[in-house]
Formats: C-alpha cells, sequence, structure tokens
C-alpha cells in the first residue's frame, strides 16, 4: 500500500522529512474524507499516506513546483504494473491544488488514476507546464464521470482540450471549465464528447458571444443539456442564441444568471429562433429593467429573479412559461426601486444585492471580473 499512497499523490515518491512541522493532512472519523495542504517549505509528501483509505481526497500543493519530483519518477515504468494496487483504492473524488505541475507528471498520474475507480476530479489553480504528450496505444483513458477545472492554465494554449482529452476514457458527463486562460479551442483538433451532458463555462468574464462560438466547436458537443454561461460576459439572450444556432448546440436548460444582459438585441442583427429543445431559462442576476426582447416562444421555467423590473411584466412579454420567478425585483418589493447614488448594486432588492455580494465573498464573481485574457 506504500505505492498507492505514491500514486495518489501524482506519483510522489515518499520523502521522509523530520517531522516537526503541523499535520498537513486531515483524515475525517469516518476515513471518509481526507484533505492535504502541503503549504510548508519543506513539506513531508509521506503524509498524504494516510488518505489511502479515503473516498474523497484533496491535495494542495501550496502553489509550490512540482518540477523536481519529475526526477524521481520513472518515466519509462508502464502504468500496467500499478493496476492491482490502484484498483484498490477507494478514492472517488480527487481534487489537485495550488501547484505548478510538468505535463509529464500529470499525464503519469492520469494514466495510472485510469486503473482506479475514480469518478469525479478537480483540479484547481494550476499551472500545466510543457504540452501533453500523446496517450500511448496500450493504455487506456480515465474513465471520468465528470470533471471541473478551475483557474488552470495550460503551456499547450489553444490545443490543450484536446490533448488533454486524449487522457479520458470518452464517456465523460459533465464538464467545466471555469477561470479558463483560454477557451479558443483549435476545434479541428478536438474529438467528440459522446455523452456529454452537462457543460459549465461560468466565470469567464472576458468570454462574450464571440468567445462562446469559439469555445462550442461545431458538432463536439451532441448530447449536451445543460449549459451554464454564468458571468461570462453575454450581452443579449438573441445573441446567445445566434451563437448556440451557429454550433449546433441545443441544451435543455441555458444559465445566463449573472450577466450584465440587454433587454434589446442590436437592430442589425438577424433574428434568431431557439431550440424548442430548451425548456428552462436563467436570466436572474442579470440588470434586466425589461423582460428581453426574443425569448422562446414556450418554456417550463423562466428564472428573472433578482433583475430591477419596476412593473409586473405583462403577459404578451413574456413566453408561455410554467414557472415563472420573479423574486426580488422592484416592483414586487416597495420603496426598493428608488436608485441610490454611487451604489453599485443600485436599483437592486437588498435581498438579491446581499446574495451578488455573498458570492462575491466567496471567491467566485469579485474577483472573476479582472480575470480576462482569451485569445
Ligand atoms: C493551505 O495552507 C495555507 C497556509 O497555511 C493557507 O493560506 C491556505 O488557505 C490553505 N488552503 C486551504 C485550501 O486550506
Ligand atoms: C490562479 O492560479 C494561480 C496558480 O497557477 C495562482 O497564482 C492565482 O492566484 C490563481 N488565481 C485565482 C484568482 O485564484
Ligand atoms: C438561477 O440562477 C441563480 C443564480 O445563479 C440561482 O441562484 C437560481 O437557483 C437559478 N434558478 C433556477 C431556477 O435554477
Amino acid at each position: 500500500m506504500e505505492r498507492a499512497s505514491c500514486l495518489l499523490l501524482l506519483l510522489l515518491p515518499l520523502v521522509h522529512v523530520s517531522a516537526t512541522t503541523p499535520e498537513p493532512c486531515e483524515l475525517d472519523d469516518d476515513d471518509f474524507r481526507c484533505v492535504c495542504n502541503f503549504s510548508e517549505p519543506q513539506p513531508d509528501w509521506s503524509e498524504a499516506f494516510q488518505c489511502v483509505a479515503a473516498v474523497e481526497v484533496e491535495i494542495r500543493g501550496g502553489g509550490r513546483s512540482l518540477e523536481p519530483l519529475l526526477k524521481r519518477v520513472d518515466a519509462n515504468a508502464d502504468p500496467r504494473q500499478y493496476a492491482d494496487t490502484v484498483k484498490a483504492l477507494r478514492v472517488r473524488r480527487l481534487t489537485v491544488g495550488a501547484a505548478k505541475v510538468p505535463a509529464q507528471l500529470l499525464v503519469g498520474a492520469l494514466s495510472v488514476l485510469a486503473y482506479s475507480r475514480l469518478k469525479e476530479l478537480t483540479l484547481e489553480d494550476l499551472e500545466i507546464t510543457d504540452t501533453m504528450p500523446p496517450l500511448p496505444l496500450e493504455a487506456k483513458g480515465l474513465a471520468l464521470s465528470s470533471l471541473h477545472l478551475r483557474n488552470v492554465s495550460w503551456a499547450a494554449g489553444r490545443s490543450w482540450l484536446a490533448e488533454l482529452q486524449q487522457w479520458l476514457h470518452p464517456g465523460l458527463k459533465a464538464l467545466s471549465i471555469v477561470q479558463a486562460h483560454s477557451l479558443a479551442f483549435s476545434c479541428e483538433q478536438i474529438r467528440a464528447f459522446p455523452d456529454l451532458t452537462s457543460l459549465d463555462l461560468s466565470d469567464n468574464a472576458g468570454l462574450g458571444e464571440r468567445g462562446l462560438i469559439a469555445a462550442l466547436c461545431p458538432h463536439k458537443f451532441p448530447a449536451l443539456q445543460n449549459l451554464a454561461l454564468r458571468n461570462t460576459g453575454m450581452e443579449t439572450p438573441t445573441d446567445v442564441c445566434a451563437a448556440l444556432a451557429a454550433s449546433g448546440v441545443q441544451p435543455h436548460s441555458l444559465d445566463l444568471s449573472h450577466n450584465s444582459l440587454r433587454a434589446t438585441a442590436n437592430p442589425s442583427a438577424p433574428r434568431c429562433v431557439w431550440s424548442s429543445a430548451l425548456n428552462s431559462l436563467n436570466l436572474s442576476f442579470a440588470g434586466l429593467e425589461q423582460v428581453p426582447r426574443g425569448l422562446p416562444a414556450k418554456l417550463s421555467v423562466l428564472d428573472l429573479s433578482c433583475n430591477r423590473l419596476n412593473r409586473a411584466p405583462k403577459r404578451d412579454e413574456l413566453p408561455k412559461v410554467d414557472n415563472l420567478i420573479l423574486d426580488g425585483n422592484p416592483f414586487l418589493v416597495p420603496g426598493s426601486a428608488l436608485p441610490q447614488e454611487g451604489s453599485p448594486n443600485s436599483g437592486m432588492v437588498p435581498a438579491c444585492a446581499r446574495s451578488t455580494l455573498s458570492v462575491g465573498v466567496s471567491g467566485t464573481l469579485v474577483v472573476l471580473q479582472g480575470v480576462r485574457g482569451f485569445a
């Protein structure tokens, strides 16, 4: 099992350091969740050994480069030799964060984990250096059901998703790429994601409708049902409709909340007909003073909560909708419609303004307003 702990740690070898430092790892009483934060200057990686029994494992590298570890990994080792040990691991959810990771180390870990029963992988605050080598013929891809990437930068530039994809089994169901450094993919290199039903591109404030077309490579997401585009710089629902049509994507549910939306499209913009597959549309926290034009004719759910509607929408302004959510609009909250000079949330119902704030504080939105840089 000693070997398994190494593997769990991205193939990190055991490095013993006289341990006077605080414990970097914590395993809960049920042996379910294990969290390691190696923020010490000379971390004792062997502490991660206690995570071998856990189902959920979270490892943070204190922002350091893992390059030195590469020297200790046998690049020619056949991952199949670890198969039995790795199969015995209970880990289903793994989070790796805060490190600079050579691509070679990442693919080493992915090829070994391919023998595990890992279902959900999260990579956060990582810088992946170098480009990823192709998957060797005899290797099998990691069969994840969901992959979450937040603030991961890739030396591979526009090819990063295509390179990463080779190391994954094609059955991926949920993918999120938030705070991305590049979403302008080279589409011709990407293979289709035949089973992908949920795609979350939220918190990419510089994306916009044009960036969305570049990110949604045509015909690569044939099974997509849920598309989340919170805080992605979208401007009007009509332009989003056009971008989806251009990409051939027909989601059942579309989340456009936390975008500063305009109600009327550019007059020169062509009319866009929404796919009839769309049945749930979230336009909350979008700063709307009126119901946008050109919404789908029929929806099960339309969320217009926390906007700036000063009067109840008229029936002919709305689609046919089963569940209309209007909470947190000024017309429902007497006295709240008076804009307060200089306040960033002027015209917003207090309950909604608080909620925006709490989102910011929890680390998603505010930080991200500044993150731009789409190629
Ligand atoms: C890890 O430890 C560092 C230093 O103690 C701390 O600043 C950071 O917030 C910790 N990270 C997590 C996820 O707990
Ligand atoms: C993103 O990740 C890098 C490390 O690659 C880190 O230095 C930076 O602080 C992270 N940014 C945010 C907004 O968390
Ligand atoms: C719409 O989005 C907001 C904010 O992202 C969220 O709080 C709300 O639950 C969503 N509404 C629906 C119906 O899912």
